[in-house]
């Protein structure tokens, strides 16, 4: 059982590592991260307002504060690579760029806690991060230490250089030092996902109990291409996936690029709604800056952030796929006598430019409550009344579109 506020659970015996109580990420983490947006710009004398440093993250967060992110639950403002220095100092202490972070991590960790932010920082398990700056290999304990003294919140832990075969025993040996700082820092992995790709089959009991997130799949880049993939994989491995995630500990299928470059409106909808259903992580990676307002609108949907939200935390399943549409189905609050209220998503994945009408049951959807379910269209908000099992519901996908619809249980009095 989960237990809320710090508790030092983490023991290392025979190689058995069990562990991770940290009470954190009871419903999926929210945030911003610069990774997929920012990626190793270091390039502060000609590009100053886009490079990585500490003034695009002071930015950033006074943003989050300010076009209201923070208080629909984005809390999190996290480094990604090429914050480092390429040397440790004379103690062997890890230490920004000095010319790009001259102020020091902690001060940026204080300007995030001045705003009732959460500080992110990011490292990696092997020699060297994926961009070449020190890993923490050899300085796990000095560098878990580091990170609590600079006040960090959250630690997302890369896998580049390193082997695969060590990271079963590394991920949860920086686990354990993370924990023993007495620091709550929520732990965020590569683990399962460096594995993979050398085809070894990842031990998930291991990483639940030391991980409250990890990347399971390719890194997301900014296309519908990429999107798409992503969630093929989630629905294709879904029943062995799903029972991994909950209160706690989570799959990430990696950042929302939902205003961006490469994604229409309708394909920005598309990701919004079924990284609501899987129950991800929302970590957005997008210029607050010059964000246009209908994306900003998509990810300040506050029925969709509840959906993802939803404290029973259930990563929710493509029940349906046939002719370019999929329906995706997450189980949510309100509960009643066994039955769940439900959150369904409607994905068209045709590109043939007029909408599609799609018409089912909620029965043959798995919504089989007697009393019905009171049906809401998150996205246009159009109110569908009580809908009763056997009635017939009939929709219109625009093309790689969404229709997301709350079907929430009637409870009869
Ligand atoms: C890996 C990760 C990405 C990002 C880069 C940084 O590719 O999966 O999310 O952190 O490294 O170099």
């Amino acid at each position: 059982m989960k237990v809320v506020g710090f508790v030092l659970m983490t023991m290392m015996v025979a190689g058995v590592v069990q562990g991770l109580d940290n009470g954190l990420a009871l419903t999926p983490p929210m945030g911003w991260l610069a990774w997929e947006r920012f990626r190793c710009n270091v390039d502060c004398v000609n590009d100053p307002q886009n490079c990585i440093s500490e003034s695009l993250f002071m930015v950033m967060a006074d943003l989050m504060v300010s076009e209201g992110y923070r208080d629909l639950g984005y809390d999190i403002v996290s480094l990604d690579d090429c914050w480092l220095d390429h040397e440790r100092d004379d103690e062997g202490k890890l230490q920004p760029d000095p010319t790009r972070f001259p102020s020091g991590i902690a001060s940026l960790a204080n300007y995030m806690h001045d705003r009732k932010l959460r500080f992110g920082i990011y490292e990696d398990y092997g020699s060297h991060t994926c961009a070449g700056y020190p890993g923490i290999l050899g300085h796990l304990e000095t560098d878990a230490r580091t990170f609590a003294d600079w006040g960090v919140d959250y630690v997302k832990l890369d896998g580049c250089n390193a082997d695969p075969a060590d990271m079963d025993e590394g991920y949860p040996a920086f686990g354990y030092h993370l924990n023993k700082t007495g620091r709550p820092m929520m732990y965020s992995c590569s683990w399962p996902d460096y594995q993979a790709l050398t085809g070894m089959t990842p031990n998930y009991t291991a990483i639940i109990n030391t991980c409250n997130l990890w990347r399971n799949y390719n890194d997301i880049q900014d296309s519908w291409a990429s999107v798409t993939a992503i969630i093929d994989h989630y629905g294709d491995k879904q029943d062995f996936m799903v029972p991994h995630a909950g209160p706690g500990h989570w799959n990430d299928p990696d950042m929302l690029i939902v205003g961006n470059f490469g994604l229409s409106y309708e394909q920005s909808k598309t990701q919004m709604a079924i990284w609501a259903i899987l129950s991800a992580p929302l970590i957005m990676s997008v210029d607050l800056r010059t964000i246009r307002p209908e994306y900003k609108a998509i990810l300040q949907n506050r029925d969709i952030i509840a959906v993802n939200q939803d404290p029973l935390g259930i990563q929710g399943k493509r029940i349906y796929k046939e002719n370019g549409i999929e329906i995706w189905s997450k189980p949510v609050t309100p509960v009643k006598h066994g039955n769940h209220s439900y959150a369904l998503a409607f994905m068209n994945r045709k590109d043939d430019g007029t909408p599609t009408k799609v018409s089912h049951s909620l029965r043959s959807l798995g919504l089989t409550s007697p009393d019905g379910y009171v049906i809401t269209d998150l996205y246009d908000h159009l109110q569908y009344g009580t809908v009763l099992p056997d009635d017939q519901l009939v929709l219109e996908v625009n093309p790689s579109g969404v229709v997301i619809l709350s079907c929430r249980l009637v409870v009869a009095t």
